[in-house]
């Protein structure tokens, strides 16, 4: 005789009904999924997973699920509201890249906001003449790296020969050096007009005072070894050049903030590389924390213009130039 297969499950002669199994089997998937997604969207990394601790993200009530909650709280305790920042507001911030496919936006009235390097520098170093413009917090914090260079023993002798550049001095630049040197050598050396550092007033080419570029030998080493602790890189270095689209110059130092600057050192990372790297710590997502000389910060990445910021903790916004914003957030 041919019976039918028995869906009856028993257990210890307790009969359970498969529709009960069934509940508790998608009850159980259910608080799964929900302790997940309350914990797993922030965490933090130092450069690797340091798994500081998820903080649990306040989700809405009655809000749609794909609507982010309006109010986080990050792993460091940083409480955060979603707030809509100018689409314009990309195209500015230490952490702009710029470069000869990525092109500068001019902000209007840009040399209001700029400071006279010969002007506003100190005892440490030269200023090649009253032409060269600075944004207030690269001009800071060039006044610091000099200084420094000076206290820890190096001889007053360094030029800023370069600063802020618009883009008709550019294109002079870039004519003049293709007459003199031919056009590979200044496709390799001077920028497109517009896709300029220069045009930021974020980056300097330091000199010396016999009129050669800095080359980074000898005492002038300590330059380009300790820049990163007073927010400064060498933005264009040897083995980059297909990244960077420009050659070898160690005289070039671009002012991106102390803990970029500390984290592209650790990292070796030039610019365009940094900035991609920047992208694996979405602010929906685990965090980067970065430990340098001015303390703890904590940082994330907003693509496009609704991005998380603190309500009280002092951060710093920049955008990327290209799509987003990084938030830098200092929590000791
Ligand atoms: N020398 C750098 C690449 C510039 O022209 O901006
Ligand atoms: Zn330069």
């Amino acid at each position: 005789m041919i019976t039918k297969p028995s869906f009856r499950r028993k257990r210890h002669g307790i009969y359970i009904h498969p529709l009960i199994i069934l509940i508790a089997v998608l009850a159980a998937g259910a608080a799964g999924l929900t302790w997940y997604l309350r914990s797993a969207p922030f965490g933090s990394q130092e450069g690797q997973p340091s798994g500081s601790g998820g903080t649990a993200a306040p989700v809405q009530a009655n809000a749609p699920p794909d609507t982010p909650p309006e109010h986080i709280t990050t792993p460091s305790g940083i409480a955060c509201t979603l707030t809509r920042l100018p689409e314009n507001a990309i195209y500015a911030g230490n952490l702009i890249l710029v470069n000869n496919w990525t092109e500068f936006h001019f902000p209007e009235n840009q040399k209001d906001n700029l400071v006279c390097v010969l002007d506003e520098r100190t005892d440490s170093y030269y200023a090649r003449d009253n032409s060269l413009y600075l944004l207030p917090e690269a001009q800071a914090a060039l006044n610091d790296f000099m200084d420094a260079y000076v206290e820890q023993g190096g001889k007053k002798s360094i030029q800023i020969v370069a600063a802020h550049r618009t883009v008709e001095y550019q294109q002079h630049l870039f004519d003049q050096s293709a007459e003199r040197n031919g056009l590979e050598h200044a496709k390799r050396y001077v920028a497109q007009p517009g896709f300029s550092e220069h045009h930021t007033g974020l980056t300097v080419d330091l000199g010396t005072m016999s009129g050669d570029f800095m080359d980074s030998v000898g005492d002038y080493a300590w330059i380009t070894e300790n820049c990163q602790d007073y927010g400064w890189i060498v933005r264009y270095e040897t083995g980059k050049e297909e990244i960077t689209g420009i050659w070898d110059e160690p005289w070039h130092f671009r002012y991106v903030g102390i803990p970029h600057a500390t984290e592209m050192a650790r990292l070796d990372y030039c610019l365009e590389e940094y900035i991609d790297y920047l992208k694996i710590f979405p602010q929906d997502a685990a965090h980067l924390i970065i430990n340098c000389v001015s303390g703890s910060y904590e940082v994330w990445y907003a693509e496009g213009t609704s991005v998380y910021l603190p309500d009280s903790t002092p951060c710093s916004v920049s955008g990327n130039n290209i799509d987003g914003f990084i938030v830098t957030c200092k929590t000791g």
